[in-house]
């Protein structure tokens, strides 16, 4: 797979940043975006959706993918999640397992309200992860 540009990262970046204003998180007040890039290059963004049942909140990385899919996407080659933190966080365990479904070499960078940023890959977040292969 060819190396991802850094503008495309960038851009990819910037639509996380911008997705978390649309966050509804009253609950947390945890206010998270993302964005995916898919295997045809397109970005679709994703923030954290909260219910007063809390536990049916959903991630704003997985609000992003289920996104991608319901347009036809199958493939996620990079990830990008913001959140309102001075140090960048890393997706949780039920993220990166739905990441692997779709992406599970994808570059994963997590940015925060500093400068501050760390990409990575969902294989070294999730190592020996179970996935569509294991089910035969
Ligand atoms: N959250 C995300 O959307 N993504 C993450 O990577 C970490 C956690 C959300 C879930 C919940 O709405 C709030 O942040 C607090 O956990």
């Amino acid at each position: 797979m060819k190396p991802i540009p850094t503008v495309t990262l960038r851009r990819l970046e910037k639509a996380a940043r911008a997705a978390a204003r649309k966050s509804y998180s009253p609950y947390s007040k945890f206010a998270v975006g993302a964005a995916v890039l898919t295997g045809s290059g397109k970005i679709y963004p994703g923030c954290n959706v909260e219910n007063a049942s809390y536990g049916l909140c959903n991630c704003a990385e997985r609000t992003a993918i289920f996104s991608a899919v319901a347009a036809g996407e199958k493939t996620l080659r990079a990830v990008a999640v913001f959140t309102p933190t001075p140090e960048p966080t890393m997706p949780c365990g039920a993220c990166r397992q739905v990441i692997n479904e779709f992406g599970p070499r994808a570059e994963i960078v997590s940015v925060c309200a500093s400068k501050q940023r760390i990409t990575t890959t969902l294989d070294a977040l999730l190592p020996a992860a179970f996935g569509p292969e294991d089910l035969g």
